[in-house]
C-alpha cells in the first residue's frame, strides 16, 4: 500500500501505484532469461494513462541482452508514447533491484528528472525515488538542444 506522501510527491493515486506494481510484477512472466534465470518486469505509466510492459530478453551472446526497462521504453516510443508519469520495475529478489546504469541513461532521455522510479521486490514491497536520485548530474537532451519530448 502506498503512503500519502508518495502519492502527493509524485501526483499519483494509490490505485495507479498499485496497478503499476501489479503490471510490473506480471511482466516478469514475459522475461526470456534462460542464462541468468533473473526475471525483470517493467511497467510504464504513460501520460495518456496507458501502461506499457517490458521484460528482459537475453541472448546466447550475453552482451546482446536487452533489459526490461529498455524493452518497455522501446515499445512505448514506437507506439508514439513519449511522455511518462511513472516507471515500475519488479524482480524476484529483496531488497528490490534498481535499473542498471545503461537503463538509467535510457530513461533519462524520455522522463523528467522528478519522474518516480518504483522498484518492487519479490514480496510486493517497493522503494521509490525520482530519476534524479538514481542518476545525479546527468547528461540529457537539453544539453544538446531545446527540450522537446514530442520531437521525432
Ligand atoms: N536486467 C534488467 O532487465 N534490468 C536491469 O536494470 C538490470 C538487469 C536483466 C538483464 C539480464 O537479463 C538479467 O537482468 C541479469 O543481469
Amino acid at each position: 500500500m502506498s503512503d500519502p506522501t508518495t502519492t502527493r510527491t509524485y501526483g499519483l493515486t494509490a490505485s495507479e501505484i498499485s496497478n503499476l506494481g501489479e503490471k510490473a510484477t506480471a511482466a516478469k512472466s514475459l522475461a526470456y532469461c534462460p542464462y541468468s534465470d533473473f526475471r525483470v518486469g517493467c511497467a510504464l505509466l504513460c501520460e495518456d494513462g496507458e501502461v506499457v510492459l517490458g521484460a528482459n530478453i537475453e541472448n546466447a551472446s550475453y552482451p546482446v541482452t536487452i533489459c526490461a526497462e529498455r524493452t518497455a521504453f522501446s515499445k512505448a516510443i514506437v507506439e508514439g508514447r513519449k511522455r511518462f508519469r511513472a516507471v515500475g520495475v519488479c524482480t524476484d529478489i529483496s531488497p528490490p533491484a534498481s535499473p542498471c546504469g545503461m537503463c538509467r541513461q535510457f530513461i533519462r532521455e524520455f522522463c523528467d528528472l522528478n519522474t518516480p522510479i518504483f522498484m518492487w521486490d519479490k514480496d510486493g514491497q517497493y522503494v521509490v525515488m525520482p530519476l534524479e536520485k538514481l542518476l545525479p548530474m546527468s547528461f540529457g537532451p537539453e544539453q544538446l538542444r531545446k527540450p522537446d519530448p514530442a520531437s521525432k
